[in-house]
């Protein structure tokens, strides 16, 4: 049978007169006693439906619930003057149903699908199928499609094949765990599920390739927050024979069509570039957010030897003084201003100076032991004007700067600094190599281990490697880390050296990474690449604020599925087959003590 002849959104008074049929679910109803309206909905929208030629037939519309699922069939006639929605698309018509089939019938449902109103996020993900007939999360869907064909069509255009990379992997490094999959053919082995197709990218490259993209799902075992799922999408790519500046082009006209081709916006392209060490001075972060000033300066040579006792043993400690300037916030009160000291406690701070620069100068204890032409120079290094405030805070250098970073977005929010429809990109570029391992004298990769150091870093990969410098760069989009990618390292050798200095020595190297310095050795063209979070990209082209709400099935937090029961304990018999053993919370400190 035929279900329908035409979609809930597509009538309108060109088909007035015509014997129609519809299907979809009953949204709305509304009974005035002779007969019946409802509105009837599907994915693309809604019809108003009125039962008003039989009192059987309006008996039975009666008797509808909400959310049933019905096929209807009628004739298309104008709606009676007055009665025209213009907010509605099919808003000039209705149908009048002459037959009615019911579909499927609908329980009461947990959560309402018709509201504006959000449900709560447990109901949301343990019903998601339901959640997903909102208008929201529909439009959420339709943009990541446009998104996912737009950077497909853009690839192809320009020569790059897709290619699936395996998901049964041994383990590639990108700094979380590995979701582990235990092999039955060799018990006591696992497969990795991939953190990215890294290695098997640069596989491609030595393969000959030479332009590869993928939209890749990557699996990471760590601690979620709104921008992080355990499962998720990476526009990855890889080319040969390319420097840092093809991947820039490429990049940006990939960012600059995608754009266009969902939300219909003109980006403008370059990026900005920042360098590493200048976005952690400048915005305490590697990932500054663009739209906004608030930069960080540092201040020490106006307060050592000024006589602010606190801030001249934090210098003579070898810490440092910072100072932001907030434009036009002079004006706050002395409760407004101490209220912001709770922020800057919460973000790491010991505590917040805040001076107004008024007409009479600076106020507070700098306007009593700073002379006039102190100010003044303190001022124009702060870029401050009358009316502004400025504020200052001390302590250890590295900490002081992301604590001023982590206050620097707190105090973008309460002053709504944030522009939500500006899209502010910028590279991050020249970033270190190395960074130490916390509690611990080891180093470790800033970004992953086959990044390429700088060429005149080289020599210093065994004596001062926390001051070799890497060909890796980051594309930050509003203050999130979009992308980061790199040179790739080609040289097996140079490989090697930079496994030593993590602490890989050649035997471990051979065993985790063998495949690859031994590809790596028959001819491997220069390469590079970078991945792109797909999902924290539409995110903000959708105006969320959390990457669940254009992932059509997302975990929680502690990365379970609501919707069915996932992770699940799996049968004695599948352990049994993988010979696996299971070792519950209760007696693992047993089974410790046994095997030692
Ligand atoms: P990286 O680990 O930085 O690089 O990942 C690239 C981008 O993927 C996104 N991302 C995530 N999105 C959602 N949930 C997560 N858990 C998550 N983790 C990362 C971020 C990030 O910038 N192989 C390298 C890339 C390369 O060198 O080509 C890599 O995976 O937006």
């Amino acid at each position: 049978m035929t279900y329908r002849t035409h979609t809930c959104s597509e009538l309108n008074a060109s088909n007035v007169g015509q014997n129609i049929k519809l299907a979809g679910w009953t949204a709305r109803k509304r009974d005035l006693g002779g007969f019946i309206f409802i509105d009837l909905r599907d994915k693309y929208g809604k019809t108003q439906v009125v039962f008003d030629q039989s009192p059987e037939l309006a008996q039975t519309a009666r008797e509808l619930h909400s959310e049933d699922v019905v096929q209807i069939e009628g004739t298309v006639r104008h709606r009676p003057d007055g009665m025209v929605n213009r907010n509605m698309k099919t808003g000039e018509i209705e149908v009048t149903a002459a037959v009615i089939n019911i579909l499927s019938r609908a329980n009461h449902l947990p959560l309402e699908v018709e509201d504006e109103e959000e449900p709560g996020s447990e109901l949301r993900l343990r019903y998601r199928y339901l959640d997903l007939r909102r208008p929201r999360m529909r439009k959420n869907l339709l943009l990541r499609h446009k998104a996912l064909q737009s950077v497909r069509n853009f690839h192809t255009e320009l020569g790059f094949i897709e290619v699936e990379t395996p998901f049964l992997i041994r383990s590639t490094p990108e700094g979380a765990r590995d979701y582990i999959v235990p092999s039955r053919e060799r018990p006591g082995s696992c497969y990795s599920l991939p953190q990215s197709p890294q290695l098997y990218k640069q596989a491609l490259m030595i393969g000959g390739i030479d332009k590869y993209f993928q939209l890749a799902r990557c699996f990471r075992d760590e601690d979620l927050r709104r921008d992080r799922q355990p499962e998720f999408t990476q526009i990855d790519v890889e080319m040969s024979f390319v420097e840092e500046e093809d991947v820039f082009t490429h990049t940006e006209a990939m960012m600059q069509r995608l754009v266009k081709d969902t939300i219909g916006t003109d980006i403008q392209i370059p990026f900005p570039r920042i360098e590493y060490d200048d976005a952690i001075s400048k915005y305490g972060s590697d990932a500054p957010d663009m739209r906004y000033e608030l930069l960080i300066k540092r201040c020490d040579d106006f307060f050592s030897g000024s006589g602010f006792k606190a801030f001249e043993n934090v210098i003579n400690e070898g810490g440092g003084v910072f100072g932001i300037c907030a434009k036009g916030k002079g004006g706050l009160s002395r409760k407004e201003r101490e209220r912001l000291e709770e922020p800057a406690r919460t973000q790491g701070l010991a505590g917040l100076l805040s001076v107004p620069f008024t007409d009479k100068g600076l106020t507070g204890i700098i306007g009593k032991l700073f002379k006039e032409d102190k100010q003044t120079e303190l001022c124009k290094h702060l870029s401050a004007e009358k009316g502004d405030l400025l504020l200052f805070a001390a302590g250890k250098v590295k900490l002081t700067l992301e604590a001023l970073g982590r206050l620097r977005r707190k105090l973008a929010q309460l002053w709504d600094l944030e522009d939500k429809n500006e899209l502010a990109f910028c590279w991050v570029v020249n970033p270190p190599l190395f960074e130490p391992i916390e509690d611990s004298d080891g180093i470790t990769a800033v970004h992953h281990p086959f990044t390429a150091p700088n060429e005149e870093d080289i020599d210093k990969l065994e004596s001062d490697p926390l001051n070799v410098y890497s060909r890796a760069y980051d594309l930050v989009l509003n203050g999130i880390e979009m992308s980061t990618g790199s040179i790739r390292i080609h040289d097996p050798e140079l490989q090697q050296k930079v496994f030593k200095a993590i602490g890989i020595d050649n035997i471990e190297a051979k065993k985790r990474f063998g495949f690859l310095l031994e590809a790596l050795s028959y001819g491997a063209p220069p390469h590079a690449g970078i991945a792109l979070g797909f999902d924290r990209l539409v995110m903000l082209l959708a105006g969320e604020t959390t990457i669940r709400n254009i992932i059509a099935f997302p975990k929680t937090n502690v990365a379970s599925s609501l919707m069915d029961g996932a992770p699940a304990e799996i049968e004695p018999e599948q352990l049994r087959e993988l010979g696996l053993k299971l070792i519950r919370n209760e007696t693992a400190e047993d089974a410790e003590k046994a095997e030692k």
